[in-house]
């Protein structure tokens, strides 16, 4: 089969690279890709967001099956195009991609269905949101409606950083017309889980849960990135709480879409917190996380195509979706500055890779038979091993035979996972 694969990032990558471990595919094709990618994938300079441009390749190269990853396309409904065309996709349609196009949406979705949820209240207007403001208990978390290239949630501790907060978002419009309403939350507490969930609106299977480090800094400090480096599985998340998940936010959401006539098919994200009040939604996305998938598919041991074709055709309770027992953790090597001001461009050079090893690029271009920077996040450097600390050694040992002029990476990715389980971080 020929497969098209959406977008240009690590998660892709991954993807790509699981996908051409089956048997059925002949072709990938990604649009953008990018230099790293090109190793593993036949790359054109088609933009993610690019729904014509999309549909018109798609047309014009035999495409079989595509998937759509990132989140700006789905949302745009370029699923929709293609599905027009003919061409079966993974990944939901426009009117399911709310789910992580509007927070007002998801918001009200768990409340009608019970989903548990922080509280919060909705605003379209910046003085009404200032007033409610005034007489709020600090923390709470101040959410653009819209999407905002992850950045959109900005946690404030007084009235002046949250006045600060509306203006920016609802005023300046910092993130465009997504600034257009707000969500006014509850602030929560506990350890996050991210959840990734195949379905095909009827069946749900959860992949093994994984943990983010959204900080740039070491210990959780500094500003908040696209994702510093990820583990799996979280050991946070028991069985106990997973079959808890299952009963009171998995299934509920699946259903509760297919009741709004959205039924959702593709991978469902759950961002969750587990409080003192049991698991709860912090937020939903239509599509794998950036870079949780780089440590889940390296232990998917079924064919991911097998898997998103019967995704599509909504016989995912007759295919296999194993994962090993074993841990995986990947460490991003970003460029330093990142995620403010970094200098892109060096030269890099990728080692070979022993089996359980997966290098991932993001941010790379090819020039030549040579690859330069070209982003804030670079790649992912990911292993698996039988436990987490192996895991943990093997991906920094991964992550140092990668060279290139600026990279900067956080040391202690998988440690706050480690303290969880009671255990010492390896000494690297
Ligand atoms: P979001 O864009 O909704 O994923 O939020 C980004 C990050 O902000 C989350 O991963 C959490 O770390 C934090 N966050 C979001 N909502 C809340 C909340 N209600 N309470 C505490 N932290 C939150
Ligand atoms: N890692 C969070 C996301 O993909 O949105």
């Amino acid at each position: 089969m020929n497969i098209l694969v959406v977008g240009g990032g690590g998660r892709e990558h991954a993807v790509i690279q699981a996908l051409r471990k089956s048997a059925k595919v002949e072709t990938i094709y990604a649009l953008p890709g990018n230099g790293g990618i090109a190793k593993d994938a036949l790359c054109f300079p088609v933009k993610a967001n690019d729904v014509a441009g999309i549909t018109a390749f798609a047309r014009e190269h035999q495409v079989d099956f595509a998937v759509v990853t990132p989140d700006d396309p789905l949302v745009l409904g370029c699923v929709d195009e293609l599905e027009k065309l003919g061409i079966p996709c993974f990944g939901p349609e426009k009117k399911a991609a709310i789910l992580e196009g509007s927070k007002v949406f998801s918001k009200q979705l768990m409340r009608k269905y019970g989903i548990p949820t922080a509280a919060s209240e909705t605003f379209s207007d910046a003085e009404a949101a200032k007033a409610y403001l005034a007489s709020c208990r600090y923390p709470v978390v101040v959410k653009a409606d819209g999407l905002a290239l992850g950045k959109g949630a900005l946690i404030v501790n007084n009235y002046a950083e949250a006045k600060d907060a509306v203006e920016q978002i609802m005023v300046k419009k910092v993130f465009g017309a997504s600034g257009d309403r707000i969500l006014v939350e509850q602030f929560l507490t506990g350890p996050e889980v991210s959840v990734l969930a195949f379905t095909d609106g009827t069946t749900v299977v959860p992949m093994v849960s994984s943990m983010d480090h959204k900080r740039a800094k070491d210990g959780d400090g500094g500003l908040n990135t696209g994702g510093m480096g990820t583990i799996a599985p979280n050991p946070c998340y028991t069985k106990e709480i997973a079959a808890e998940c299952m009963e009171k936010i998995f299934l509920p959401t699946v259903r509760a879409m297919n009741a709004e006539g959205r039924t959702f098919r593709g991978c469902l994200y759950f961002g969750l917190m587990l409080t003192p009040d049991g698991p709860k939604v912090i937020e939903y996305n239509c599509r794998f996380g950036d870079p949780e998938t780089q440590v889940v598919l390296p232990l998917l041991k079924s064919d991911l195509l097998e898997i998103m074709l019967a995704v599509r055709e909504g016989r995912l309770s007759e295919v296999p979706v194993e994962f090993s027992d074993g841990a995986a953790c990947c460490v991003v090597l970003a460029s330093e500055g990142y995620p403010e001001k970094y200098e892109t461009g060096f030269e890099l050079t990728l080692p070979r890779t022993k089996e359980g090893e997966y290098l991932y690029v993001a941010g790379a271009k090819q020039e030549g038979e040579k690859l330069f920077t070209a982003g804030g996040r670079v790649l992912g450097a990911a292993a698996t091993a039988d436990t987490l600390e192996e895991a943990v050694i093997r991906a920094y040992a991964l992550a140092a035979r990668v060279k290139f002029g600026n990279a900067y990476l956080r040391k202690d990715i998988g440690k706050r996972a480690l303290a969880a389980l009671g255990r010492e971080f390896p000494v690297l």
